[in-house]
């Protein structure tokens, strides 16, 4: 059976979590959303469709709901979300659920995996040796989530416990996405930024434009803080905390890859 996966990632967790998807699944192409996004409809030429994308403030990042918007399936066609997030899934899948079946549009499975957290502003990332147990587990729950799409009854709900969903997770998300693209204004930069310009590449939405060799933030933010995190000279900084804080960046994730990734390649 040939499986697309479009994924949505800022530190490289997502796309690991794809790749890993694909090659466990066989006959799997590894597509980035923020790439797909730019067609007017999303019509994915397969038999099964897999969506992989970041939890942010318990709700899903804005891209991933565009797409969902975007996104046209007929009915023989399976679709799985993945879910992933430092802690926990909140209303990531059952939000994005919603909307998908409002368009008639029915996902089959959700799954959920734990990673490590990479929003710096309120704490720092795990440390090496956490981060190595948390990705053994996510290559062991790649297994079993593969055993469960090629099982005769492919249907699985790992979803947030409903009450909680509703009285914790929806109205944070609710807040946090108010007027979410300019939370770029919170971004600054130390004496140590040299123009590089890596922020500008590797930002997937091309929220960043290099004005006199700096970066300037375009107010159209989807928060995923690769600016942040791909900084060769950790010179971005987000709020007052950061910057005595460690940058994250998946290990088995190169730059040239997120590059790739990007709408502006
Ligand atoms: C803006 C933002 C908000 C986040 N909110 C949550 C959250 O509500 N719950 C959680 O468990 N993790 C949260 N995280 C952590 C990410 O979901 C997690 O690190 C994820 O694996 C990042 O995936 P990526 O590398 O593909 O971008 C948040 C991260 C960011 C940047």
């Amino acid at each position: 059976m040939k499986t697309i996966i479009y994924y949505f990632s800022g530190t490289g967790n997502s796309l690991v979590i794809a790749r890993d998807l694909a090659l466990e699944l066989g006959k799997a192409e590894v597509k980035p959303l923020a790439k797909a996004i730019n067609q007017e409809k999303i019509l994915p030429d397969a038999e099964r469709i897999g969506l992989v994308y970041p939890v942010y403030a318990g709700g899903p990042p804005l891209i991933v709901s565009e797409f969902a918007k975007k996104l046209e399936l007929n009915k023989n066609q399976y679709l799985f979300l993945v879910t992933n997030y430092g802690v926990m899934q909140g209303a990531a899948a059952s939000r994005l659920t919603r909307l998908l079946r409002r368009r008639q549009i029915n996902p089959k499975s959700v799954f959920g995996i734990t990673m490590p957290d990479n929003y710096t502003p309120l704490y720092e990332s795990p440390s090496e040796q956490k981060q190595e147990a948390i990705f053994k587990k996510e290559k062991a729950k790649i297994k079993k989530i593969v055993q469960t799409l090629n099982s005769t009854k492919p249907e699985k709900m790992e979803m947030s416990f409903f009450l909680a969903r509703w009285l914790l997770w929806e109205p944070i998300y609710g807040i946090f996405s108010l007027k979410l693209p300019e939370k770029d204004k919170k971004f600054w930069l130390t004496e140590k930024c040299n123009g590089c310009g890596i922020c500008e590449k590797v930002c997937p939405v091309a929220n960043i434009k290099m004005e006199n060799q700096k970066p300037s933030w375009q107010h159209k933010c989807q928060q995923c803080f690769a600016c942040f995190h791909w900084c060769p000279q950790e010179a971005v900084q987000s709020g007052k905390k950061t910057i005595k804080r460690k940058r994250y960046r998946n290990p088995e994730v190169n730059l040239e890859s997120m590059i790739e990734a990007a709408c502006l390649i």
